[in-house]
């Protein structure tokens, strides 16, 4: 496989927006999510990433969109996620984790491919430590859902349809 082809699955290269019906989502979760289900459930709940991943797939039938999804615990593995966006999505969620706070390079590349994406996250940010009151990406976003656990996902998912069939028909 060529460097940058499908790094991590998703959908094969086609033309963006080729039809009004096809709308193609990717969800990227960053670090430590794998975790989710063990770790600080007190912050994060007891959802594991799977049954997020499932409920956000069924989310994604009921609306009649194709929705793929990927979790790397690599800053470069979300670079590479991001840019293979490039033709094959019209849109993602972006849970970016602890990358939300420090990456530059999360940043650039969003900056560099163009994809409209909604910021998600479980826990609300502005109600935890001041580092994670910054957000290197939210000025990118169409929106940020927070705070709502394993819902944000759900609520993220329905905003960006939404604002995806809008625009398309404009
Ligand atoms: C998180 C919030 C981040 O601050 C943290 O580093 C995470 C998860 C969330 O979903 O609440 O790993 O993105």
């Amino acid at each position: 496989m060529p460097p940058g082809e499908r790094p991590h699955g998703g959908f094969p290269r086609v033309a963006q927006n080729v039809g009004p019906a096809v709308v193609r989502i990717a969800v990227l979760n960053g670090p430590n999510l794998n975790l989710l289900g063990e770790r600080e459930p007190e912050v994060y709940g007891r959802a594991t990433l799977a049954e997020i991943e499932a409920a956000t797939l069924a989310g994604a039938r009921a609306l009649g969109v194709e929705c793929s999804w990927t979790q790397t615990n690599h800053e470069g593995g979300l670079v590479d996620a991001i840019q293979g966006l490039r033709g094959r999505a019209d849109g993602a969620l972006i849970n970016a984790a602890a990358f939300t706070h420090t990456s530059l390079a999360v940043r650039d590349a969003l900056l560099a491919v163009r994809v409209p994406f909604v910021e998600v996250h479980l826990s609300n940010i502005f109600a935890r430590e001041a580092e994670r009151h910054r957000s290197m990406l939210a000025d990118l976003a169409i929106g940020v859902v927070m705070g709502f656990g394993a819902e944000s996902y759900r609520l993220g998912l329905e905003g960006l349809v939404a604002h995806l069939r809008s625009r398309h028909a404009r």
